[in-house]
């Protein structure tokens, strides 16, 4: 049932290229300038009429929000929010029938999130969830239902169901977009190819899986380390930073890569590790001023980037991880597999039970 695989894990983290290519799958018209999701349930006007997103998650499904964000508001311009489940009810949010809500949920059972469900309908606003299982409580109850198509997840570590929400995340805001007239054809049609060529490039990184596999054997060594990035980038650097711990033990944090010395670089001694996403050319002179800020500190630093600024970045840190070319808004799907592998291969360098680490369970159904 494994297919081969040592994990549930190791496998589904190669199954996202299979993934990524079911929820693109009938989802774009046949001339690829186009998104289709008639199951978004909403007419032209409501969604000329939405003035703010709400997006509601937990854990891995709230880090996919945050890149959701990104996404949205650059495509389309509408604000969001992000918001942890379990403090949703409790904050008051300012919910109105112009609010979209955005539940995203791999399980669809996750109870915090149902309840923010409720929470949002009894608002008036409209609910869309976002979900992995199609006759899920969420599923059920939600106003619409954007399905991700990753396939059955069970390691508890939450892979190909982030990825796939990412891809559900993007189609969304090209939709609206799409509606509101804020993205011009060729820009749709630009974006549209790139994603199509994600499934093939997620496999070059999978095909690094030794060199991965022989830095996290390093990193294992380690009890704290920090992942750093601006923008886009901050948002995969809080998901590494949760794989890792969930399955490796390891204490690390993710940091705004300009935020740290606003009182955290204390922390970075010599020898720390620092894993550095540097994937955004708009930011990048400015995350390679904090790079070197931590070098400066003694940090042993390892970054994530694309093959073009690999010549340079060298010369400010010590190792560097290479994502294949793609556009600016889109290199979340393909960088955070490198660091769904380093958590893979750091926990089992410790011997840990990657498939069920210790403390969590799959599906929470518990407030
Ligand atoms: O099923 P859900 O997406 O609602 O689950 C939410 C979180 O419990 C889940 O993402 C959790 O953080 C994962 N174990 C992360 O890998």
């Amino acid at each position: 049932e494994k297919g081969g695989y040592e994990h549930f894990m190791l496998k589904e983290i190669h199954e996202q290229p299979k993934a990524y290519r079911d929820t693109m799958r009938g989802r774009m018209n046949a001339e690829g300038n186009k998104v289709i999701l008639p199951e978004l349930n909403l007419t032209e006007e409501q969604i000329k009429n939405i003035r703010n997103i709400q997006v509601v998650a937990c854990g891995t499904a709230y880090n996919a929000g945050l890149v959701g964000r990104n996404l949205i508001e650059s495509l389309v311009r509408i604000p969001v929010e992000n918001d942890i489940a379990s403090e949703y009810r409790y904050r008051s949010p300012i919910v109105t029938p112009e609010t979209l809500v955005i539940v995203v949920s791999q399980s669809g059972e996750t109870a915090d999130t149902l309840a923010a469900l409720r929470e949002g309908q009894a608002n008036g606003a409209h609910v869309l969830a976002i979900t992995n299982v199609v006759g899920s409580s969420i599923a059920r109850e939600a106003d619409s239902v954007l399905v991700t198509l990753a396939g059955p997840e069970i390691a508890v570590a939450s892979t190909k169901a982030y990825t796939s929400q990412l891809i559900a995340f993007t189609l969304l805001g090209l939709y609206l977009a799409e509606v509101r007239g804020t993205q011009s054809e060729s820009e749709v049609t630009k974006i549209l190819a790139a994603m199509q060529s994600l499934p093939e490039q997620v496999e070059v990184i999978l095909g690094q899986r030794d060199a991965i596999k022989a830095y996290a054997e390093q990193i294992a060594e380690h009890k704290h380390l920090f992942f750093i990035g601006r923008g886009v980038d901050y948002a995969v650097a809080q998901e590494g930073s949760l794989k890792l711990k969930e399955i490796s033990y390891i204490h690390s944090e993710a940091y705004a890569a300009g935020e740290l010395k606003h009182g955290t670089l204390a922390l970075i001694e010599e020898g720390v590790p620092v894993i550095a996403l540097a994937t955004q050319e708009s930011v990048l002179e400015k995350t390679v001023s904090n790079i070197k800020e931590v070098k400066a500190r003694g940090a042993h630093v390892m970054a994530i980037t694309h093959e073009e600024h690999k010549t340079d970045l060298l010369r400010s840190v010590d190792q560097v991880f290479v994502i294949p070319q793609t556009l600016p808004l889109l290199t979340a799907a393909l960088s955070v597999v490198t660091l769904q592998l380093l958590a893979y291969y750091a926990s089992l360098a410790l011997g840990h039970d990657v498939d069920k680490p210790r403390n969590l369970a799959k599906s929470v159904t518990v407030e």
